[in-house]
């Protein structure tokens, strides 16, 4: 395992992290033995960073990492999300502030954290959503710097709206956030347009998720592929989406082969080698979901990295395809 510089928190990170969604139970069935192995995998591997949050299964996934952490609690950081109270998502840009992250109900959701983690104080506190209709007055993020000078939590995040990642970069550059959690990945690059060089520039750590585009970019999913109705999957590909994705897909297959990486990389290798690329992220929060899967992805930081070549066609099948979280 390689690590990295989580930004201004100076935490030494790994560069394969474990995103913990799939713990939550909302992508099909999912074994807590095989969560738990999965942690274990992971972990005795190197992997030191673990994503979770509330929404995974009500915080299921993070009531099943606690299970993991006795023992191991100074090896590992977890980072978690606190979700806006109910109302629409993404927030409108009519919501308000003080209407969807009050300081009662911000309080409240950190106790509610800590008790699921078994822990006194939260490695990092992401808010799990945003709009840039808060920029002008960022109360939530001064709430949770008091949380911190309490002692309820060590850093703070945001994870970025999917419809405006940018959001967050407003933030990054007023200093007021320690991590932002983005989606980077074959397809959506936009990020490396400005969220990543702001990232430099401010010194805040970024945690790259959905590194695989929710599975596909590992290359397994054939067009007809049907996910079951209690995975998100079901809806994200609903229609024709799978089968344009698999063609993308494939053709990135192709690129991989003619570049003469097809024996060494999978294409999950390579999925998380070009996010690694970028120097500015910190660490790839892989959804991991049974122990090969971790043993995969940890052992793809050490594989060789993407030569410059493949790199400049690999940033081809960046895909201004718009927003699939709410379903077709
Ligand atoms: N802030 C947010 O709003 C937000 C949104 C999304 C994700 N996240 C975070 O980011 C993490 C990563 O994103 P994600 O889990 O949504 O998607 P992802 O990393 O793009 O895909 C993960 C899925 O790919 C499959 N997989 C993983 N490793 C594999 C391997 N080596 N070979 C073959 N298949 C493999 C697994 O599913 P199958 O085996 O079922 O195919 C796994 O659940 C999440 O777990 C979560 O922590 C945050």
């Amino acid at each position: 395992m390689k690590y990295r510089l989580l930004g201004k928190t100076g935490w030494s990170v790994s560069e394969i992290g474990f995103g913990g969604w799939a713990l939550g139970g909302q992508w099909g069935g999912q074994d807590e033995a095989d969560s738990v192995a999965a942690l274990d995998a992971a972990i005795d591997r190197g992997v030191n960073f673990i994503d979770t949050a509330q929404g995974y299964g009500e915080g299921r996934s993070e009531r099943v990492i606690a299970k993991v952490l006795p023992g191991r609690r100074d090896q590992v950081f977890v980072a978690t999300k606190t979700p806006p109270a109910p109302g629409p998502w993404p927030p409108s840009p009519y919501c308000k502030a003080e209407e969807r992250y009050p300081e009662s109900y911000l309080r409240a959701n950190v106790e509610e954290r800590l008790s699921n983690l078994q822990t006194d104080c939260l490695d990092l506190l992401q808010l799990h959503t945003w709009t840039r209709a808060w920029n002008r007055d960022p109360a939530p993020l001064e709430i949770l710097a008091r949380l911190r000078e309490e002692g309820k939590l060590k850093r703070i995040g945001i994870s970025t709206p999917e419809q405006d990642q940018n959001a967050a970069v407003e933030l990054m550059r007023r200093g007021l956030i320690d991590t932002v959690q983005v989606i980077y990945n074959l397809f959506e690059q936009e990020p490396a347009a400005e969220l990543l060089p702001v990232a430099r520039e401010t010194n805040t750590g970024v945690i790259v998720r959905v590194v695989f585009d929710e599975g596909a970019l590992t290359g397994k999913y054939k067009a007809g592929h049907r996910f079951p109705e209690n995975d998100f999957r079901s809806r994200y590909f609903a229609g024709d989406r799978l089968e344009r994705t698999v063609g993308r897909v494939e053709q990135i297959r192709r690129d991989v082969a003619e570049a003469g990486l097809g024996d060494t990389h999978t294409l999950a290798d390579v999925a998380i080698k070009f996010a690694l690329a970028d120097p500015a992220v910190s660490t790839v929060i892989t959804g991991i979901r049974n122990a090969d899967q971790a043993r995969l992805n940890a052992a793809a930081c050490d594989k060789p990295d993407l030569p410059g070549p493949l790199l400049a066609t690999l940033r081809r099948h960046n895909w201004l395809r718009g927003v699939w979280y709410s379903g077709k």
